[in-house]
């Protein structure tokens, strides 16, 4: 008997000879570089794992999808999955007209027919899909912050996959795995979301699951994109690689799904188990929280805890995919086991370790014991997480010009040197604009590009074990947060406001810039004739009036000390 699950699906790519010669035809036209997340979405769409799409969103399915998760033709799709491009490279395109899609080094991937153009209503947007406008969700962040204004949709022909040079034998199309499963006669498959190191406790949650759906399991981690923050996906895989031995043989699979995750809680629980079903799964593993984003901006969380497996199970018949519970799996000291923890035996004494006290002890280089992760998966991530004091970080001063930024960066610096151990680079303001950002002006298009350099910089200093100092104005929010989440992939990142008052920094004066900004022979001059963001989160603020700069750097190091960054 043939299973549904084991039939091939259809893709978006052409055959092998029509790629060559549209490959050639498709340099002649006008071409899109997609971003990383782009490139994501474009590989799920061409291989068959966001069937049944055709290609980047149209409007109506997109408005559709926005408003009740169901594309024009009613089928049941939770997820915009739009192609957003810049106002210069829309006004150059019109619907009815073919573009070339590119991957970051020029590589024609696919063709896009455009069929509609238009900007969306971002805010309805975000309203719709994430639950909230509001920016400390990652993805609404990407959606004010990242994205272009503009959409274009049309059906896609799919010319080549995006390459990949890691784990390429790790990585499965969809129909590469229904062929796996019908090679190895696997009928029933449990999926496993995950985008976070597998533990002690998630090798028994998995394995049980399993053995309750008289299934096989499939581990699927995310490796495309996941929460700014996470474990990179390079120590993920090998310690992936390191659990699947404690899994017994035949009865476990582990492929990597290139997929750039959203964080949409509910909606994206549905969203996975569309993409597990056409990978030929059967049943998928939906865990309290599931893809959740974190705090909003009120400090609540975004979604209701098991709102992703009611959205689920709500809609399994429709997604074709059985929901299994998440069971929360603790360690009984006396019995030496996990159990679920609902059946926990009376009297024991239960052992647990959050992800939050993990990160801890990683970070301050402490035990973690065998009961809770493999020595394997241990030494993986100790490698790749040192203890905080001897990882790079970024302190980033900002504040008003004459602030006294520059000077306390300096004092910092001096006095980070002097401890010694790891190196220390300046990128002061002046300086940059120098070396750096020479041909850049004060628009806040330039800004924003002047700040996104050092950014870069300073997380190549992070990634390498370094010191930075960064003493820019920055003055836009976001403009900052890209910046912390392009370091935090690396290392700490302090941010340090300089909060000296308008009033006072104008009475200094120092390079008598404000009485030129006064006299309007200075345009767009901050906190005269362009704004200035004050941060609201900060990790310090410090106060330059009526305090020495010895005391304000002397300040930074304590902070930088009770974050375990540096050590007496
Ligand atoms: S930004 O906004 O972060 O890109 O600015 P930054 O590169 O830090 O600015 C460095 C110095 O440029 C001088 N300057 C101006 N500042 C603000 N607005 C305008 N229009 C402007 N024109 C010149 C100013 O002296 C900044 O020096 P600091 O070190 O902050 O005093």
């Amino acid at each position: 008997m043939s299973l549904q699950n084991h039939a091939p699906i259809p893709e978006l790519y052409v055959s092998y000879d029509s790629a060559q010669k549209l490959k050639v035809e498709a340099a002649q036209l006008p071409s899109w570089d997609l971003t990383p997340r782009q490139i994501c979405d474009l590989e799920l769409l061409m291989n068959g794992g966001f069937h049944p799409l055709k290609g980047f969103m149209v409007q109506a399915d997109y408005d559709g999808v926005v408003a009740n998760m169901r594309l024009a033709d009613g089928s049941l799709w939770p997820m915009p999955i739009t192609l957003d491009v810049s106002e210069a490279f829309a006004e150059k395109v019109e619907p009815g007209q073919d573009i070339a899609l590119r991957d970051q080094e020029g590589v024609i991937l696919a063709i896009l027919s455009i069929s509609d153009k238009w900007s969306p209503d971002k805010a309805v947007e975000a309203a719709g899909v994430f639950g909230a406008d509001d920016i400390a969700h990652p993805a609404v962040n990407y959606l004010h912050n990242v994205a272009g204004p503009v959409y274009l949709g049309g059906p896609v022909i799919g010319i080549q996959q995006p390459v990949h040079y890691d784990f390429k034998a790790r990585r499965d199309t969809p129909n590469e795995l229904r062929a796996l499963f019908r090679k190895l006669g696997w009928r029933k498959i449990v999926a496993f979301q995950t985008r976070n190191p597998l533990h002690r406790a998630h090798q028994e949650l998995t394995f049980r699951a399993a053995r309750e759906a008289e299934a096989n399991l499939l581990i699927h981690p995310v490796v495309g994109m996941t929460k700014p923050g996470d474990v990179d996906h390079f120590t993920r895989v090998r310690c992936y690689e390191a659990v699947l031995d404690k899994y017994p043989a035949q009865t476990t699979a582990l492929s990597l799904l290139n997929l750039a995750m959203r964080m949409a809680g509910p909606r994206e629980a549905v969203w996975h188990g569309l993409i597990r079903r056409n990978h030929g799964c059967t049943h998928m593993i939906v865990g309290r929280d599931h893809a959740g984003p974190g705090k909003n901006s009120q400090g609540k969380d975004f979604y209701d805890p098991y709102a992703a497996q009611e959205l689920f199970g709500k809609h399994a018949a429709e997604i074709g995919v059985q929901m299994v519970d998440f069971k929360h799996m603790v360690y009984v000291q006396e019995k030496a086991q996990y159990f679920p923890a609902n059946e926990i035996p009376e009297g024991s004494t239960v052992l647990d370790i959050s992800g939050t006290e993990l990160r801890r002890r990683l970070r301050e280089g402490l035990d973690i014991p065998e009961w809770f992760s493999f020595p394997e998966v241990v030494s993986e991530l100790r490698k790749t997480s040192p203890a905080r004091s001897k990882q790079g970080f970024t302190v980033f001063f900002t504040g008003l010009s004459g602030s006294g930024k520059s000077t306390i960066a300096n004092a910092l610096m001096v006095k980070l040197m002097e401890m010694g151990g790891r190196p220390v680079t300046l990128l002061d303001g002046d300086v940059v604009r120098k070396h750096l950002s020479s041909e850049l002006g004060f628009s806040k298009e330039h800004r924003d590009l002047n700040i996104k350099r050092i950014g870069y910089v300073a997380s190549e200093i992070t990634k390498n074990g370094g010191i930075a100092i960064c003493a820019p104005i920055a003055p836009y929010t976001a403009t900052r947060r890209a910046v912390r989440e392009m370091i935090e992939a690396f290392g700490a990142f302090v941010e340090v406001h300089v909060a000296t008052s308008l009033e006072e920094c104008e009475r200094r004066d120092r390079k008598g810039l404000y009485k030129l900004a006064r006299e309007g022979k200075i345009k767009e001059f901050t906190g005269i004739s362009d704004p200035y963001e004050a941060p609201t989160q900060a990790e310090l603020v410090v106060d330059t009036e009526n305090v020495d700069v010895d005391h304000c750097a002397h300040q930074v190091l304590l902070k930088l000390e009770q974050m375990g960054l540096i050590r007496a």
